[in-house]
C-alpha cells in the first residue's frame, strides 16, 4: 500500500481504545487495521482474572477482520498511552506475520497522533510463517 491512511486508522483506533476490559494492568489499547477488502477491522485488549488469558487489541482486530471474511492486513496501527511507544508485543508481531507483508506498515500513536511508524520486517525479522510449512 503506497500511502496508508493513517488519519482513518487512528480514528478507528482511538475509538476503541476506552472500550478496552483493562481492570488489572489498567492499561488500554486500541488497534486498528487495513484489511485487502478496504475494510478497516478495530480490536481491544481484553483482559481475564486468570491472567494469562487475557487477549491483546491486535489480537481483537485481527479476530474481527477474518470474522468479517477478508483474508489479509494492509497497515495497522496501534494506540495507546503513556511516555512509551506501545509497539505490539511478540506474540502478537507473530499474530500479525501470519496475514502481513515484510513491508506492511505498523504505526505506533499516542493520543497526540503517530509516534512512529515500522515495517513489520523491523518488528520480526527473519521471521517464520506460512510459506515455511509443506503444503
Ligand atoms: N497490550 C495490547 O493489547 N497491545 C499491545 O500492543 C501491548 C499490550 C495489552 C495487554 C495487556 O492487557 C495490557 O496491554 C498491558 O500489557
Amino acid at each position: 500500500m503506497a500511502a496508508p491512511d493513517f488519519a482513518a486508522l487512528f480514528a478507528a483506533a482511538s475509538r476503541i481504545q476506552p472500550r478496552a476490559y483493562a481492570p488489572y494492568s489498567r492499561f488500554k489499547v486500541g488497534a486498528a487495521l487495513l484489511a485487502d477488502d478496504g475494510t478497516i477491522y478495530a480490536g481491544c485488549n481484553v483482559e481475564n482474572a486468570a491472567y494469562p488469558v487475557g487477549a491483546c487489541a491486535e489480537a481483537g482486530a485481527i479476530s474481527a477482520m477474518i470474522a468479517g471474511g477478508a483474508k489479509a492486513i494492509s497497515a495497522i496501527l496501534v494506540f495507546g498511552e503513556g511516555a512509551e511507544l506501545v509497539t505490539p508485543c511478540g506474540a502478537c508481531r507473530q499474530r500479525i506475520r501470519e496475514f502481513a507483508l515484510p513491508e506492511t506498515p505498523v504505526a505506533i500513536a499516542g493520543p497526540e497522533g503517530v509516534r512512529a511508524r515500522f515495517t513489520l520486517e523491523e518488528l520480526l525479522p527473519a521471521s517464520f510463517g506460512p510459506a515455511n510449512l509443506p503444503r
